[in-house]
């Protein structure tokens, strides 16, 4: 078997490689990145680097599992739709791919490119498996006092967990066409997570929370897209608790109590 994971010189990929070391030899990984020269660490340890970009071309060929990695900028359906046909020309048998929970149904802005994405998978025929990540622990860490998540909980995981979900799902047996939806064990709230370190939560307006971001210098995408999930978890969008992860890994994942204490 051979592993092929995108996006290896990203937060997650980097973690999804050390995870799927523990599991099998690095002869049996490949990684695809934009810029070799950032993976030189990977090939010191055996692993094939391979150069690729989603949007000019990558080659999978001689992959039997794929972890496709979600790009984080850029248009990411068409980016992500040709590196499915990448995967389907080089007769890949499954494709992983790392989307966001509730991926079908989620209001949420940025759940449309990963919906996009999921069902491109699916019109291949090649067998799949969704790890629909909730957010990571690291995005509210540190902790910021003023957020427009109202009194709304969010069930957050560790981007390392959900790495180590990622690895036991592409060399494990039984995960083809499933979907998981990757939570954390327990749904906070920002009053809560402040408390932990003695601060307190003031929620304010959306328009507010943007025009703040944008004052710390974020382009107003950006801020618009970061006030969309903020909104969201003020609705009650990331606010289910699922158990797939603690399946997955076979123990808690960790809290964000941990993660705070950690850092
Ligand atoms: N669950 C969450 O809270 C959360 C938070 C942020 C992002 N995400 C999503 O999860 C993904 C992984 O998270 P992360 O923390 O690892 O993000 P990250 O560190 O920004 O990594 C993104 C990776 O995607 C690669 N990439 C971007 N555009 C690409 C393209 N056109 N072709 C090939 N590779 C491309 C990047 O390559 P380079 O290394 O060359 O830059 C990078 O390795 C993100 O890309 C985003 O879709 C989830």
């Amino acid at each position: 078997m051979k592993y092929l994971v995108t996006g290896a010189t990203g937060h997650l990929g980097g973690l999804v490689v050390k995870h799927l070391l523990n599991r099998v030899p690095a002869t049996d990984v490949i990684v695809s990145v934009r810029d070799p020269q950032r993976a030189q660490n990977l090939a010191a340890q055996g692993i094939e680097v391979r150069q690729g970009d989603f949007d000019t071309g990558v080659d999978f060929s001689g992959a039997n599992a794929l972890l496709l990695i979600s790009a984080d900028s850029g248009d990411r359906v068409t980016a992500h739709r040709k590196a499915i046909e990448a995967a389907r020309t080089a007769g890949v048998s499954r494709i992983a791919y790392t989307s966001v929970t509730d991926a079908d149904t989620s209001p949420v802005g940025l759940a449309a490119d990963h919906k996009a994405t999921e069902e491109a998978i699916r019109a291949t025929g090649i067998p799949f498996t969704f790890l629909r990540n909730g957010m990571y622990h690291e995005n509210y860490l540190p902790i910021s006092p003023t957020t427009a998540t109202g009194e709304g909980r969010i069930a957050t995981a560790s981007r390392d967990d959900l790495a180590e979900a990622a690895a036991i799902a592409l060399t494990g047996e039984g995960h083809e066409n499933k979907t998981y939806e990757l939570t954390g064990p327990t749904a906070w709230s920002f009053a809560e997570l402040n408390t932990l370190v003695g601060q307190t939560h003031h929620p304010i307006p959306a328009d507010e929370r943007k025009a703040a971001l944008e004052g710390f210098g974020l382009p107003p995408e950006v801020a618009a897209l970061l006030v969309d999930i903020e909104v969201n978890i003020a609705a009650g969008t990331f606010n289910k608790v699922h158990p797939d992860l603690e399946t997955l890994l076979g123990r808690t994942p960790k809290t964000i109590e941990e993660a705070v204490k950690e850092l």
